[in-house]
């Protein structure tokens, strides 16, 4: 019988004892949220340059403002998926050993029960002033103006994720390094790993001396450096690979 790809991974107890998680769009794309870069990628059809930028967005922030809108209202409608959940039963293994990173906007991390993912790119449902950075509930803010104003200085109000050009918060980027840097085990899922800095966190990890496991039915760049990758999806693999890790983490 043919060993899957699950079956030959090897790992000890030792691998265990830090573990870094990092997710990208991927994880949710079976909870029915497309992807950037998949065949039913949203920017099939919308130009990000045109829509996830500052310029663009005080260039247009109605068609900004709409297309934030309609991924809002498809994420609204989402579950989390069964690779979600297996995190959930990761951390509870692992406790504070564990550290989940992800560049998903979506929140179906924390909806699942993740207690403290550190979101790089913000939140889709916050609204932030581009300002003063006060964040608004939505019944706060006036949406039949555009750009909506900020209640509090007038600013444009924005929705709270990280656009191209802009730079993540640092308190969650020297984090995130940070952990990727200890981790003795670090697993890259769901991300094409081509949007930096998140997409160098797989390669501070490798410098740490972390086994890398990477989870995406198609190859990446960090492909070729990692320990083992498994060509599925995540609410497929990740269960399986999670109760593996039980097994080895049972035995110590
Ligand atoms: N759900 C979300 O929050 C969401 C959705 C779209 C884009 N984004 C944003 O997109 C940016 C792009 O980076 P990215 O790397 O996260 O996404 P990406 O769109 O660049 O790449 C998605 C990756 O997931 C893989 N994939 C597709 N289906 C999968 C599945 N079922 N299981 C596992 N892997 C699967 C693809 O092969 C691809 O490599 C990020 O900044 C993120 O904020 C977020
Ligand atoms: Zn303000």
């Amino acid at each position: 019988m043919e060993l899957s790809e699950i079956d030959q991974i090897n790992l000890s107890a030792a691998d265990l004892k830090s573990i870094a998680v990092l997710t990208g769009a991927g994880i949710s794309a079976e909870s029915g949220i497309p992807t950037f870069r998949g065949k039913e990628g949203l920017w099939k059809q919308f130009r990000p340059e045109e829509l996830a930028t500052p310029q663009a967005f005080f260039h247009d922030p109605k068609l900004v403002w709409d297309w934030y809108f309609y991924r809002r209202n498809l994420i609204a409608q989402a579950e989390p998926n069964a690779g979600h959940f297996a995190l959930v039963e990761l951390e509870k293994m692992l406790r504070e050993s564990f550290t989940l990173i992800t560049q998903n906007v979506d929140g179906l991390h924390r909806q699942a029960g993740s207690s403290n993912p550190i979101e790089l790119h913000g939140n889709i449902f916050v609204n932030r002033c581009h300002e003063c950075a006060s964040h608004f509930s939505d019944d706060e803010i006036d949406f039949s103006e555009m750009p909506p104003l900020c209640p509090a200085c007038r600013g444009p109000v924005r929705p709270g994720v990280v656009w191209f050009g802009e730079n993540l918060n640092p308190i969650h980027l020297e984090d995130a390094f940070a952990k990727s840097h200890q981790a003795t085990l670090f697993l890259s899922i769901g991300t094409s790993t081509v949007v930096h800095p998140a997409a160098s966190l797989p390669e501070i990890a490798r410098r740490g001396d972390a086994k890398i496991i990477e989870i995406n039915p198609d190859s990446t760049p960090i492909s070729h450096a990692a320990d083992y990758t498994i060509r599925d999806s995540s609410a497929n693999a990740l269960p399986p690979l999670i109760e593996k890790i039980r097994s080895i983490f049972a035995v110590d």
